[in-house]
């Protein structure tokens, strides 16, 4: 069945929704965007993905295409339009098109964003996958420097879930100097010893709304957490893995290059913070 989508203004079925050849998000990657969870046919975290969003496009120097109530009615109405009652909404921001292909920004007095919308109906507060755990592989990190700006770049990321699938693997967890940086679409956290390791933020990785909301739940729960650096040595040798973002929550990681994390099944922490994440969320949604 069509869906209905948002595109620059108007609601139309999918097949009817259209963007220009020469917007910059097409021809240069020039663009950002955010997918926020549904659960009970309402919005996750909705707050937070507004306010990375602003960032995004500010560090880009792109304006804000409309108010955030603006935004959060886009989102309620693709929902009811859809009868959607879990899943993701996508946002995608770009910067446009000036009608040509030109590396210098165009001038967005005279050039508007575009902006679309979409939902992916999809069970994933059940998912079997949070009973079996993952399996990822490591790759190099060869993404650029800002990787804090959530832009629509995502040709890596895509590589990386294909070498993992090649692998027999779920996914792919990125390696820098040694270090674990971040899974190709999620955050990565190891525990030892009962306390829950993930990198701190910086340029080097996705400031996760799912991870700010899953470390603030660990500490309300008495939860020792680090933020740090961990090697992938020190991951293999870890008591459990796991993984956050928004369309897995918390997802256990039970494999790391073939080697068994821990017991190799999922380990108490991650299905706790699951757990909890979920009733939090569900109790929060907009
Ligand atoms: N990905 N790191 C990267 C590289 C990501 O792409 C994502 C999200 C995250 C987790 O962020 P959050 O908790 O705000 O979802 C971390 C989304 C889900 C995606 O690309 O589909």
């Amino acid at each position: 069945m069509s869906r209905i989508v948002y595109v620059n203004g108007e609601y139309l079925p999918e097949e009817d929704a259209k963007v220009s050849i020469f917007d910059r998000g097409f021809l240069f990657a020039d663009g950002v965007y955010e997918v926020t969870s549904v659960l009970d046919g309402k919005l996750v975290d909705f707050d937070g993905h507004a306010e990375r969003l602003a960032r995004s496009l500010s560090e880009l120097d792109m304006p804000t295409p409309m108010p955030t109530d603006e935004l959060l009615e886009i989102h309620r109405e693709l929902l009811r339009r859809n009868d959607v009652s879990e899943g993701m909404i996508y946002l995608q921001v770009t910067r446009g098109s000036d009608g040509d292909r030109d590396f210098v920004f165009p001038d967005p007095k005279t050039t508007a964003p575009s902006v679309v919308l979409f939902t992916q109906s999809k069970a994933i507060a059940d998912s079997p996958a949070a009973k079996t755990g993952l399996k990822v592989i490591s790759i190099e990190d060869i993404r650029w420097g800002r990787r804090d700006i959530k832009t629509v770049q995502l040709l890596y990321p895509s590589m990386g879930k294909m070498m993992a699938k090649a692998a027999g693997a779920d996914d792919a967890w990125m390696i820098e100097d040694g270090f674990v940086t971040e899974g190709t679409s999620n955050n990565a956290y190891i525990v030892k010893g009962g306390t829950i390791i993930t990198r701190h933020l910086g340029n080097e990785i996705l400031h996760g709304i799912t991870r700010a909301a899953v470390l603030r739940f660990a500490r309300e729960a008495q939860m020792v957490v680090e933020e740090r650096s961990f090697t992938l040595d020190e991951a293999k040798d870890a008591d459990e893995a796991f993984i956050t973002s928004a369309s897995t929550f918390v997802m256990p990681v039970v494999e790391i290059d073939g080697t068994p994390v821990g017991t190799g099944t999922p380990g108490s922490v991650a299905r706790r913070l699951r757990e909890i994440y979920l009733d939090e969320s569900v109790k929060a949604a907009i």
